[in-house]
């Protein structure tokens, strides 16, 4: 029977989803299953391991009958995956040891401020690119392996692994009676703080500094090339891909060549910027990061700007404020007035992540008067999302001298034609949404693809990105300077406003 798919599973934070894609990039079949969050204790957030497993044995084969599909049919897999959430498991029986600690996680902020003390600690940003914050791994993994007595011992007798979620996955598709293959990639490594961002291997120094033994770590691999056969699910099938979620939307919106630039609007929103072949690093807040490996090509790096409230601040518009039933009415109440009357929202509910990573930044709303309705609030909330962005591009220009041409944009609020005009608007860059908005979980099919001959460059993969709309800035320049100015002043107030 021919090849016809690729499948991709995007194991995100608040779901699993499996979908097939046609040789044009076309979505065939989609289904998803969410997972349950635990929030055990204020800022701790967890996941079970297991039931994202087994959402995943439920969604593939459902996205292989909507399709009338059978696993032969699949040319390989791919997996895009919610990065940083970190689980252990037991190596024999396989099962979990507690629960995945995820990216939103902030229980480990007294050990990373202990670690930040230490005289060596500026080892972490040079080596890895990234500051040292509890946003990701490292912290995780120790604070685990501190957490049980004996388990450290076990740890370093190899009877645990660790990984983050694509590792266990892949562990479980291909596992049996001996274990799977234990293997991430280098786009999900080099969010662990253990990884050296120029060789792409486990740094000896940064794993004394975090105090985690090498024996439970996963081999790192490129981010396209077949790390084994599955046992389970779809037997058979080639793994073949695995890029954490933010790095496969780049790749899927087919952003390859340097300066190509993509943003994610989701709860959060994540910009990266690719910059090449030689790691970039930020002088300005931004994040170096792997964009993407393919088989034994050279690294492409980004730079990657990190928002922590976007459409989350919509959200609490919904349920915290209740001044909208659903999210996409934040548009038409916005469109009630003609602009924001003077009044800005500054979301940093749990901090501000980039380009300021100040985690005791708390929310402010600024430039109240009797004046300001609702209307006003909510064009205030929605350009909240547009000057992050900008402040973010901001810091881009800065760190890579590269220009952005345009703006590739996908996730849940690109539906909102007054957010994308608005974005345009203060970036002075036009916007442009493609056809096929699941850029995450296509970024991992075309990766799985490449890796399998089934697609056969990146150039044919650039003509299968269609363009679905398009906004182009027309934002009075003088207005968009002021208007930035005041959005800056909110900003410190939100900085600063316990003193
Ligand atoms: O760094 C966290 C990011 O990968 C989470 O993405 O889409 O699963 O919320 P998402």
């Amino acid at each position: 029977m021919t090849e016809r798919y690729v499948m991709s599973i995007d194991q995100g934070t608040t779901s699993t989803r499996c979908i097939l894609f046609d040789h044009s990039g076309r979505l065939v079949s989609v289904a998803q299953r969410e997972h349950r969050q635990y929030f055990p204790r204020p800022g701790w957030v967890e996941h079970d391991a297991m039931e994202i497993w087994r959402n995943l044995e439920r969604v593939a084969p459902q996205a292989l009958a909507q399709a009338g599909a059978s696993p032969e049919q699949i040319a390989a897999v791919g997996i895009a995956n919610q990065r940083e959430t970190t689980v252990l498991w037991d190596r024999i029986t396989g099962a979990p040891i507690g629960r995945a600690l995820v990216w939103q996680d902030t229980r480990t902020e007294g050990l990373v401020e202990e670690l930040s003390r230490a005289p060596d600690a500026s080892l972490v940003p040079d080596r890895t690119g990234l500051p040292l914050a509890a946003y990701f791994s490292a912290p995780r993994i120790r604070w685990m392996l501190d957490a049980t007595p004996g388990l450290r011992g076990r740890a370093e007798r190899g009877e645990v692994l660790v990984g983050t979620m694509e590792s266990w996955l892949i562990w479980n598709l291909t596992g049996g009676p001996d274990g799977g293959v234990h293997v991430t990639d280098a786009t999900n490594a080099g969010r662990t703080l253990l990884m050296d961002v120029r060789s792409l291997t486990w740094d000896d120094e940064l794993l004394a500094f975090f105090d985690v033994p090498r024996a439970i770590l996963p081999e790192i691999r490129s981010s396209a090339e077949v790390y084994g056969t599955a046992r389970r699910v779809f037997p058979g099938t080639r793994i073949a891909a695995a890029l954490g979620d933010q790095q496969a939307a780049l790749f899927g919106q087919t952003c390859f060549s340097a300066g190509e630039t993509k943003c994610t609007y989701g709860t959060g929103a994540f910009l990266l910027m690719n910059t090449g072949t030689t790691p970039v690093s930020s002088e300005h807040g931004l994040l170096t990061t792997v964009g993407y490996k393919i088989g034994d090509d050279p690294a492409v790096y980004a730079l990657e700007g990190s928002i922590a409230v976007t459409g989350a601040l919509v959200q609490w518009v919904r349920d915290g404020l209740g001044l909208i039933g659903s999210a996409p009415e934040i548009e038409t109440l916005a469109r009630s007035v003609e602009d924001n009357g003077g009044c800005y929202v500054v979301p940093a509910f749990s901090g501000l992540f980039a380009p300021h990573w100040r985690g005791e930044a708390r929310g402010v709303v600024v430039g109240l008067t009797s004046y300001i309705t609702k209307g006003h609030l909510a064009r205030a909330v929605l350009e909240a999302t547009g000057w992050q962005t900008r402040e973010v591009v901001d810091a881009m220009y800065r760190d890579s001298g590269l220009g952005i041409g345009e703006l590739k944009v996908d996730g849940g609020m690109t539906a909102d034609n007054l957010l994308m005009q608005f974005v345009a608007d203060v970036l002075n860059v036009p916007v442009a949404r493609p056809m096929v908005a699941e850029t995450v979980s296509l970024g991992a099919a075309y990766a799985a693809g490449l890796a399998v001959g089934y697609w056969a460059d990146l150039e044919g993969l650039r003509r299968n990105w269609h363009r679905a709309a398009r906004w182009v800035p027309s934002m009075d320049p003088h207005r968009r300077g002021a208007e930035y100015r005041n959005w800056r002043s909110a900003v410190e107030r939100s900085l600063n406003w316990i003193r």
